[in-house]
């Protein structure tokens, strides 16, 4: 399975960015065997796409309507309008300061796999669940709940991102992100049949040029949604080796 590395650039960035932006890209084709893409705020995703040759630019987020009366929101056709090929959706940012439920999520990648782009929906516990020891029962309620039907395979990834590890430097134990990818592939394997063990599942969650090769070493960890270190390309590019050095 091809790897698949993806940046999310949050509420990050405006055109003085978009040099940075054609440094990725022009990083991202040294790695011809790893996929790679940057999330983007939806201000920056057509005046990016124009910037950079076949690098794909994608959303954080859409709406489950395709157009109506929702002030401030973005439809999922309005990002591939824009030059988006993929989005994320269900980001636990979004979970929980915009009160989104596993129901709105599994409306919104409904919605954009509709409009023809691909799809990372994301789950993760938080640390009083997982000291709960509720982790793998919360994770694997959220991805029942979010997952849409139908489009599996290279249209829908699956990011898990332990709320408590993101942005935060703390990166899950190696035992524990190998507990929870094997799991997340056998809830898939019995949603979509040999389908679901072509879905890339990502692991988030300070993922950096230093720990990358080792998580990426993990079995079921296809790749990784990455968050600060994808702001640069000087910080972005070692993680791109690393998944290029463990592909198999
Ligand atoms: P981080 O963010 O890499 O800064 O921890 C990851 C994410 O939120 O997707």
């Amino acid at each position: 399975m091809r790897r698949l590395i993806v940046g999310n650039w949050k509420m990050n960035g405006t055109s003085s960015d978009l040099d940075e932006i054609r440094a990725i890209a022009a990083s991202a084709q040294q790695y011809p065997s790893v996929d790679s893409a940057v999330c983007l705020p939806a201000t920056l995703i057509d005046r990016s796409t124009r910037a950079v040759d076949a690098f794909p630019i994608g959303g954080q987020d859409c709406h489950m309507q395709n157009s109506g009366a929702h002030t401030g929101c973005v439809s999922a056709d309005m990002l591939l309008d824009a030059g988006a090929t993929l989005t994320i959706v269900g980001h636990s940012e979004r979970r929980a300061a915009q009160h989104e439920t596993d129901e709105d999520i599994r409306a919104k990648a409904t919605a954009a796999h509709a409009a023809g782009l691909k799809v990372i929906v994301c789950v993760g516990e938080t640390l009083d669940e997982r000291e709960a020891g509720s982790a793998l029962d919360v994770v694997l309620g959220q991805l029942g709940r979010s997952l849409p039907d139908g489009a599996a395979g290279i249209w829908l990834s699956v990011a898990y991102e332990p709320v408590w590890a993101i942005g935060t430097g703390r990166v899950a134990e190696t035992a524990d992100v190998a507990e929870m990818h094997e799991a997340i592939r056998t809830a898939l394997v019995n949603r979509f049949g040999e389908d679901g063990r072509v879905i890339r599942i990502l692991y988030g969650g300070s993922m950096n040029g230093d720990n990358a090769a080792q998580l990426l070493a993990v079995e079921n960890v296809d790749g990784g949604l990455i968050g600060g270190a994808s702001l640069t390309a000087a910080k972005f590019e070692p993680i791109l080796a690393a998944a290029e050095a463990t592909s198999e």
